[in-house]
């Protein structure tokens, strides 16, 4: 259930870079909420994507709330070490590797430079108790974790979502999943092809 790898699902992320990150550059404090993050890799490979679009000192704003259920109990330790096996870290682009990981003491593992590392927050939460972390996201990044729920289950976490965005933020997730047609009126899809939508006033 907690299936995730870096980089996935480039196209999505890119709409992100293109149309969420334009908006969100103007604020001075960028919150971030990846609910459902796993073991982290989702996070850590926005944060990389936001930091190689931003500056030193405006990606030093930028906080991602990384959450999720945990049933293993162990993804908090991974996602604070930000250390990864070579395994889940091979494919990434070579550049983007050199540039953020580095060399730990324990041979076939690689670390998130601390720069990259600062910028994620874990913490465990379940969704359906529908009690938002907090009340301030530009951005809400939420793959491959609605499709486990029911059908008004699904509705009720985004409607949270559509609480706890600032005025024009920005809800994310994954191709196949549709927006409810009860919550149509809460948002805007900003492309055809991809599931990025911009809050609507209420
Ligand atoms: C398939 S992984 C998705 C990981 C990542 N978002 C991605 O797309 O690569 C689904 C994650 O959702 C989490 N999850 C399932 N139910 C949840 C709930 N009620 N609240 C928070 N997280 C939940 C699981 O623990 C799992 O880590």
């Amino acid at each position: 259930m907690a299936f995730t790898y870096f980089f996935r699902d480039m196209q999505t992320l890119e709409m992100i870079r293109d149309y969420a990150l334009p908006v969100l550059k103007t604020r001075r404090f960028i919150h971030i909420w990846d609910a459902g993050c796993a073991m982290g890799p989702e996070a850590y490979t926005l944060a990389i994507i936001l930091r190689e679009n931003m500056g030193h000192m405006m990606f030093r704003n930028v906080k991602i709330h990384a959450t999720d259920i945990e049933e293993s109990d162990s993804f908090g330790k991974i996602i604070q070490e930000g250390i990864y096996p070579e395994e889940q870290v091979k494919r990434i682009p070579k550049d983007i590797f050199e540039k953020y990981f580095e060399k730990t003491d324990k041979p076939g593992y690689f670390r998130l430079i601390e720069e990259i590392r600062k910028c994620i927050d874990f913490q465990r939460h379940d969704l359906l108790s529908l009690k938002p972390i907090r009340k301030d996201f530009g951005l809400i990044l939420c793959k491959n974790v609605l499709l486990h729920f029911k059908e008004n289950e699904r509705i009720d976490v985004i409607k949270m979502y559509h609480d706890c965005l600032t005025e024009d933020g920005f809800f994310v997730t994954e191709h196949t999943q549709k927006m409810p047609s009860e919550l149509s009126g809460l948002f805007q899809q900003v492309v055809p092809n991809a599931q990025v939508f911009r809050k609507v006033k209420k």
